[in-house]
């Protein structure tokens, strides 16, 4: 789909990349050494493919192996930053020698856009800047690119019983370009999303200068918050306000299969999940189970909740809204908020909260490949009939169905860079994974069939998709390339009416793309 408004194109972007030469590559290096101060020279951040630990700082910080590639001969060097001044420094230098930079935090973008190109680049790796300050009294927080949700949850657990942070599920997340790109999670119908919880921020911009809020101006600051920071410049921290919730959550996971009535549970799902109180966040997770016969798989869904209150008065709200479910007291369980964190990571309860915690990550265990979608009117019955039949061709396949409604729907859809807004019942995440690269392709395919049989009962003109939940197939242009028709194909689903805006701060801010890969946004600017 065009993006319906008139542009004079002040601007043509299709530049086909000047062949980078051992020549750029030796200057690059050298104006690295070059600016690289005594006090924190640029050499102890400064990888290439000969440091016996190449290697490992690559793939630590690689969660998809149908993406990592530590062999690849396009990747010129990683320079794991341990100051701001070595960001500042990667910026310039690669920026005066024509070269491409990846910025990565920790590296858990679904299709690897941080750490791959089809071109030279440097990895700019931010996982050493990770420092986390909480200001109780003032119920904010400072937090690097680099840290992890798990390590930022952990703090300001220590710091308070009652204060969280409104952000995602997975504890290894990192903070660089989950925030950037909305920060979606359970607190999402209380307080919305981590975008919506950002005050202040620090950046290095396309020159190579440290910026934040009141520096950089309220439409850059605008476009970081969702629109993906890896457009305008190399988010060094952000500021964010912290949430208040009770020191007891109730939380439960409940399973029922096809043969238990399933259906008719999640039809009434659909139409109650997004009306609920805000407090409730009730997602439901479709997938394939063991079937009653061994040889036989079957649908199951898995409904998880987290309820900001006790669960007495969590049962009263669902025997009154979703009495199907037959939710008893004994499957619900009484917790602090950071106890709820890795429950939702999948931890059985009881688990020490200390596994939030662990680094450096492990290399890639698996393939996998994600794409979402948003659901405004209730799927037919029928039509969850279609899709379970299709979701049981694969062996490892899931759904998540994540409620939507509650402050989401009061929240305008430009006040943020992130669009999805009121009129959402629900966003559904698919989710793939493998372990062997053999059937890589067929996995792929079969996502492709199954994102064409939901496509009747989801969003359409344009077919929106999450930022955080990247996927490639929806547009994208090779590395060295930024073509704008395409990038209004991808940009519109992603964005929607604020793709416009995003443009047009890219064009004031970053005039000649020096931050681009496969997903950016363009630099145009609208008279
Ligand atoms: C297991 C798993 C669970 C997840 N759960 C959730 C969830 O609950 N909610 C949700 O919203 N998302 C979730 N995600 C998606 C996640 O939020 C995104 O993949 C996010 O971009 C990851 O940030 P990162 O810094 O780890 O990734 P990276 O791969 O390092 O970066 C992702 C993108 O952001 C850019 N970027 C990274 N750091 C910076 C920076 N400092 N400055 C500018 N640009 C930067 C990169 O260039 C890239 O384009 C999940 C992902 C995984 C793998
Ligand atoms: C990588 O190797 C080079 C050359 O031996 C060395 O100067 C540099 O300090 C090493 N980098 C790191 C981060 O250890
Ligand atoms: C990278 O190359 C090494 C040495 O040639 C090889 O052993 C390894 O399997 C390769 N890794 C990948 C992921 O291709
Ligand atoms: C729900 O079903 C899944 C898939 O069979 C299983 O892995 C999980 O343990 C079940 N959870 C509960 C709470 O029964
Ligand atoms: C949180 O979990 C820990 C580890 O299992 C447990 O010891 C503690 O009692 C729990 N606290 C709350 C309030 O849930
Ligand atoms: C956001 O949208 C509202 C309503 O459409 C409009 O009045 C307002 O000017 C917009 N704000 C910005 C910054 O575009
Ligand atoms: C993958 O395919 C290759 C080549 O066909 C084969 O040698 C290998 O055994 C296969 N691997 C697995 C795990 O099946
Ligand atoms: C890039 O843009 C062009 C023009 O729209 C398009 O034909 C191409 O498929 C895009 N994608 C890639 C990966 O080049």
């Amino acid at each position: 789909m065009k993006v319906g408004f008139a542009l004079f194109l002040v601007l043509l972007v299709s530049v086909s990349e000047a062949k980078i030469t051992k020549q750029n590559i030796g200057n690059f290096l050298r104006c690295l050494r070059s600016r690289t101060s005594p006090l924190n020279p640029i050499t102890e951040a400064l990888y290439n493919h000969d440091n016996s630990t190449f290697v490992s700082t690559y793939v630590s910080y690689t969660k998809n192996k149908r993406c990592s590639n530590p062999n690849d001969t396009n990747l010129i060097a990683i320079v794991a930053a341990k100051h701001e001044s070595h960001v500042q420094e990667t910026v310039v230098c690669a920026k005066s020698n024509e070269i491409q930079i990846r910025i990565r935090s920790v590296g858990h973008d679904y299709e690897g856009l941080s750490y791959i190109s089809s071109v030279p680049f440097v990895i700019l790796d931010m996982h050493n800047l990770r420092s986390i300050t909480i200001d109780v009294s003032n119920k904010k927080a400072w937090v690097q690119a680099g840290a992890t949700l798990g390590e930022l949850y952990t703090k300001i657990a220590e710091a308070s019983k009652t204060l969280a942070f409104a952000a995602g599920v997975c504890p290894t997340v990192g903070a660089g370009g989950h925030i950037s790109g909305g920060g979606y999670g359970n607190l999402i119908r209380k307080y919305g999303i981590s975008v919506d919880h950002v005050v202040d921020a620090q950046l290095v911009d396309a020159n190579g200068k440290i910026l934040n809020r009141a520096s950089m101006g309220e439409d850059l600051f605008w476009a970081i918050r969702g629109g993906g920071g890896a457009s305008f410049g190399v988010i060094l921290s952000w500021k964010i306000n912290l949430v208040e919730v009770p020191e007891t959550l109730t939380v439960f996971k409940v399973n029922k299969t096809l043969e238990q009535g399933v259906n008719d549970v999640l039809y009434k799902w659909q139409l109650v999940s997004s009306k609920l109180p805000r407090e409730l966040f009730l997602s439901a997770m479709p997938q394939i189970t063991k079937g009653a016969k061994s040889d036989e798989k079957t649908i199951a869904v898995a409904f998880s909740a987290q309820y900001l209150g006790s669960a007495e008065k969590l049962m009263a709200i669902i025997s009154k809204s979703l009495p199907e479910l037959g939710l008893k007291r004994e499957d619900c369980n009484e917790m602090s908020w950071i106890n709820t964190t890795t429950f939702w990571a999948d931890f059985p309860v009881g688990t020490p909260t200390s596994v939030l915690l662990k680094r450096p990550l492990e290399p890639p265990g698996a393939f996998f490949k994600s794409k979402s979608d948003y659901v405004k009117k209730p799927i037919p019955k029928e039509g969850m009939e279609k899709i379970w039949k299709m979701m049981l061709k694969f062996n490892n396949v899931w759904m998540q169905w994540n409620p939507y409604g509650g402050v989401m729907d009061k929240i305008p859809a430009n006040a943020t860079a992130f669009p999805h807004r009121k009129g959402n019942l629900f966003k559904i995440q698919y989710f793939s994974f493998w372990n062997d690269a053999n059937v890589t392709d067929a996995n792929l395919g079969s996502m492709k069939e199954l994102y064409d049989v939901t496509e009747p009962y989801v969003s359409s003109n344009p077919r929106e998709a999450f930022l955080n939940y990247r996927d490639i197939d929806i547009g994208s242009n090779l590395s060295g390339e930024t073509n704008t028709e395409e990038a209004e194909i991808y940009g519109s689903k992603y964005f929607l009416g604020n793709l416009k805006r995003l443009m047009d701060v890219k064009a004031k801010y970053d005039p000649e793309n020096f931050f681009r890969y496969e997903q950016s946004i363009p630099p145009l600017r609208a008279m």
